[in-house]
């Protein structure tokens, strides 16, 4: 599986997202992009579909988490979308992710990429404990849910870079660490709080990084993302 990173269009509107791609026009090979929750509720799956048609590749970032046959049915709907990847709560268990899986093969055996969301970064050992009645260390919780990401057959979950490492041990070297979090090394790290730099995501072993507000905000973006490919894939 090849190394890449993937631009976090994290825009409110279609105009504004499809606007910051026209930068990247001239460019042979079209950034993989992030669409999120934001952009997808504000402006609908055709925001999919004309990104894809101009050339890129699509982690649509929803992460479902459901009874098993919703998700099934809503996955195979995605899945008719086009999309790379896409993801999931391991938290909706090992049955639902299993469903998710068959809902997302296409009637040609094709399907996207399929990782989990393990505990949300925002959650802390303290709130795991008293809301959610989960009392193990989290990083032990995030490896358990990985492991129960791998058993049900997907192909990653999405981590910091700093966790790429370890998940590998657990899961194997094939699991993908899909990994936000990341800043240049002279650059703002914003609301971000364990941030590394693309550099050093590679060494630890992330298979792709999520990079947004580094190359969103940049003042040449093009630029910036060519520095994150250069950084990361060399
Ligand atoms: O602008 P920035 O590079 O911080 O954007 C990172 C992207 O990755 C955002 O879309 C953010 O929601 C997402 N993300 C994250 N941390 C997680 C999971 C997702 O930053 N744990």
């Amino acid at each position: 599986m090849g190394k890449d990173v993937i631009i976090a269009l994290d825009f409110e509107s279609k105009e504004k997202a499809l606007g910051f791609l026209d930068n990247f026009s001239g460019e042979p090979k079209k950034p993989y992009v992030k669409i999120g929750m934001e952009l997808y509720y504000a402006a609908g799956p055709d925001i999919v579909r004309e990104i894809k048609a101009r050339g890129h590749q699509i982690f649509l970032d929803l992460k479902l988490h459901d009874i098993p046959n919703t998700v099934k049915k809503a996955m195979s709907v995605l899945s008719g979308l086009d999309v790379d990847m896409l993801n999931l709560h391991a938290a909706g268990t090992k049955a639902m992710m299993e469903a998710a899986l068959e809902g997302v093969t296409r009637p040609d055996g094709s399907r996207p990429l399929v990782i989990a969301v393990t505990q949300l970064t925002s959650t802390s050992q303290e709130r795991m404990e008293s809301d959610l009645l989960i009392h193990e260390p989290i990083d032990q919780v995030v490896l358990h849910y990985a492991r129960c990401a791998r058993d049900a057959g997907l192909d990653g979950i999405v981590c910091s870079p700093l966790e790429a490492g370890k998940v590998h041990e657990a899961c194997g070297k094939q699991f993908l660490t899909v990994t936000p979090g990341v800043r240049f090394a002279d650059g703002d790290v914003g609301d971000q709080v364990r941030v590394t730099t693309p550099e050093k995501a590679r060494e630890i072993g992330s298979d792709y990084i999520v990079v947004g507000r580094p190359v969103t905000q940049a003042a040449d973006p093009v630029a910036a993302y060519r520095r994150c490919v250069a950084e990361f894939v060399g």
